[in-house]
């Protein structure tokens, strides 16, 4: 059965819950001194991101942003934590990439000091992105509707699901 662009978001979310748990494996394993654990581990996570990125543009791209229903104090809430995710996940992008480089590099003062600050936002991006999903897909899904699909999508048939 091929994947709908409307199976995405929960996909996204799985692959948020895997970063999560690496990133709580990851630093585990650097606390407790094993290193080679730490780089596979923050690799596979990199992995896992990358396939996340994929799947996240492919379906904003087609479906454009999910519909909020929820009313009253629910909305500034959830539109609060939407604006954070989205400014904490665009830090990250450069982040990430020098905080790797970094220990690649065995730059590990330099990794320790710019990881102090990754860490924590991506660790903030995943579980805010989680969050999101339960909100818009699950709890307060829009009336019509939670997908705001574009007029045209660019994948058509049955990938629009
Ligand atoms: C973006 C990906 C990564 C993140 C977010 C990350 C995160 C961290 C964190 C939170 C620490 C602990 C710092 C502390 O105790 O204050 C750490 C230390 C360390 N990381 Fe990473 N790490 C990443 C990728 C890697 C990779 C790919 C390697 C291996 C090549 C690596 C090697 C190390 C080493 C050796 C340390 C110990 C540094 C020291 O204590 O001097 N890290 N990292």
């Amino acid at each position: 059965m091929p994947l709908a662009i409307t199976d995405l978001p929960h996909l996204n979310a799985a692959l948020n819950a895997a970063t999560i748990a690496l990133l709580i494996a990851a630093f585990v394993a650097i606390r407790s001194g094993d290193r080679q654990r730490h780089k596979r581990l923050m690799l596979a996570a990199l992995v896992v991101s990358a396939a996340f990125l994929t799947s996240y543009l492919i379906y904003h791209f087609n479906s454009g942003l999910a519909k909020f229903g929820g009313e009253g104090l629910i909305r500034p809430a959830y539109f609060t934590l939407l604006i954070l995710h989205v400014i904490a996940a665009i830090a990250i992008t450069p982040l990430v990439p020098i905080a790797v480089y970094r220990a690649l590099t065995k730059d590990f003062a330099g990794h320790r000091r710019i990881v102090r600050y990754t860490w924590p936002l991506w660790m903030y991006v995943a579980v805010s992105g989680i969050a999101v999903y339960v909100m818009a897909i699950h709890l307060f899904p829009d009336p019509a509707g939670p997908y705001a699909m574009l007029e045209q999508p660019l994948l058509t048939g049955s990938d629009r699901g």
